[in-house]
């Protein structure tokens, strides 16, 4: 303890004196032209921008440098080192011990502040010799380094060319996140998304502040993720999808590596399996577990409503413990989500039956119950969540219950509803969801939900439509982007007309990342000087 302390001291003073020796160093002070922090094409919006009309210039004499002995602040030091060079081709070390030529600094510092008392909270004080990043935890730091990735410009003052520098304008950015809970969901059961695809997602959800990605790993069309003790479910139920192509699952080790990729991006990964409904693909793999009567045979169609576990077999209880047992041994966050929608064919009683069961095994298995909102007619725990889809009523239930809520509203949140009627993907049974749409209401007060009740909002992307990433890109890019900033900004910082500017801002990052996002007619797209082709970093 003793010893960290003196470390901690002795590296604050290394700091300090880095940065009054920078500051004495007047020869490389560059006097950029007035820029306005407050200006800046912030998304999600921070609560709080003071602009100082200066600027930091980022350089090759610019290093990072992180608090050490604390988890995770050098790693986040290296990631914002690593986007710096994708995006500008420019080295910037971390950490550097010994003689490096070093003019200004970026300092990353664990504080333990009580401003800061949030996991997530940070502040950005940028001055023309140093930017400090104070934050609590690495987390924070994280969120701390994506504003700052979204400041740094993809062009240089290039009256310099001997010595390019991107100015970073000055002040002071304090921040924190409205709710905790910011998530998309991804339908990896009714098509197919490779490792890869899913990685892709989190790099873009992250760059937005998104810190959770739901996967929905079953349902009638397909089982997706290996279960060792039943491994049929992937050998038989993994074997199609919608349209009759060839389907596929992730391996336990597949789903480790998206879980760790998402860990580093400080993203939580929910793991749905839905059941009792959308469990046909489950029960073409093993029919003892079918409930509806019938013989099931593998599915390639999007109607719902028709597939049911037998509620009342303990062998069907048996292998729902298997199957959380395994997956939450591979999951690092709280949540296990069980699904519970469109269950049709199960009676009301059963249906109630079941879900009370399964609660139990997901608490068994040390994970909090999540499921949809239709789960609130069972007799559960005030420590489950539901996510509320579509009935409002079942929302009540939940909050008579003491239950936290998802916000997920199909009409406005469903990533899968078409922007409009030239859409090319998407559904429209909820809602035709154009981008300003999407952006326009107001979570903390959607339909009489307490603000304490509401856990977070989160954009489910269905993928009766999609079939590859492009597809989900179109579906998921712009929209995706107002719901971090309606998740994360406070309501006295939305505004449509301010955020339509900010986000046509974002197409030289999604051209740059080569989003293939619907270029809305309702915004006026900055033009991009990039082409992936051109460049092809992150
Ligand atoms: C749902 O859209 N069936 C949750």
């Amino acid at each position: 303890m003793f010893k960290s302390i003196v470390t901690r001291a002795l590296s604050l003073l290394f700091v300090y004196a880095l940065i009054v020796a920078c500051q004495e160093e007047k020869k490389i002070r560059i006097n950029f032209p007035p820029t306005d922090l407050a200006k800046e094409n912030l998304i999600p919006k921070p609560l709080k921008v003071i602009p100082t009309n200066k600027a930091f210039g980022l350089d090759r004499y610019t290093a990072i440098y992180t608090t050490p002995d604390n988890d995770g602040f050098a790693e986040v030091g290296q990631i914002l080192a690593d986007k710096i060079k994708k995006k500008l081709d420019l080295d910037v070390p971390v950490n550097a011990a010994g003689d490096v030529p070093i003019e200004r600094i970026i300092y990353i510092n664990q504080s333990d502040s009580l401003e800061l008392n949030s996991p997530e909270a940070y502040q950005l004080y940028i001055s023309q010799d140093s930017v400090i990043l104070n934050s609590n935890t690495a987390e924070g730091a994280f969120r701390g380094i994506q504003t700052l990735r979204q400041i740094i410009p993809e062009e240089s003052n290039d009256t310099l060319a001997e010595q390019r520098i991107w100015p970073i304008p000055s002040g002071k950015i304090t921040d924190n996140p409205n709710f905790g809970f910011r998530g998309s969901m991804l339908d990896v059961a009714r098509h197919f998304f490779s490792v890869k695809d899913v990685k892709k997602y989190i790099d873009l959800l992250a760059y937005y502040k998104i810190n959770v990605l739901h996967l929905h790993l079953s349902d009638d069309q397909g089982w997706r993720i290996e279960i060792k003790s039943w491994p049929k479910l992937t050998e038989i139920g993994g074997s199609t999808e919608v349209g009759g192509e060839a389907g596929g699952f992730f391996t336990q080790e597949d789903y480790k590596e998206i879980v760790a990729y998402a860990a580093k991006h400080y993203m939580t990964i929910i793991p749905e399996i839905d059941m009792p409904g959308h469990t046909n693909a489950a029960s073409v793999s093993y029919p003892f577990l079918n409930g509806n009567g019938k013989t099931p045979k593998l599915y390639e169609g999007t109607r719902v409503g028709f597939s049911t576990f037998d509620t009342k077999k303990d062998t069907v209880y048996a292998f729902i413990d298997d199957v959380v047992r395994e997956i939450s041994a591979i999951t690092p966050g709280p949540y296990f989500h069980i699904g519970g929608d469109e269950s049709h064919v199960t009676k009301k009683k059963d249906f109630i039956y079941f879900v009370e069961k399964v609660e139990k095994i997901v608490q068994k298995h040390g994970k909090r119950m999540i499921g949809w909102d239709e789960i609130a007619s069972a007799n559960i725990d005030s420590t489950s969540i539901s996510q509320y889809w579509s009935n409002g009523k079942n929302a009540d239930k939940a909050i008579k219950r003491g239950m936290k809520v998802i916000l997920s509203p199909a009409k406005k949140t469903y990533l899968d509803m078409q922007y409009d009627t030239l859409s090319k993907h998407g559904l429209h049974w909820a809602a035709y969801i154009p981008v300003d749409s999407a952006y326009v209401w107001t979570p903390e007060e959607y339909e009489g939900i307490p603000m304490e009740n509401i856990l977070g909002v989160e954009a489910p992307l269905w993928s009766e439509t999609i079939s590859n990433i492009d597809e989900l890109e179109y579906l998921a890019f712009p929209r995706v982007i107002g719901y971090s900033e309606l998740s994360w900004s406070i309501e006295e910082n939305r505004n449509w007309e301010n955020f339509k500017v900010r986000l046509a801002n974002q197409a030289p990052y999604l051209d740059r990342m080569d989003v293939k996002y619907y270029a809305s007619p309702l915004i006026d797209w900055k033009k991009s000087k990039y082409t992936y082709k051109e460049i092809k970093k992150d």
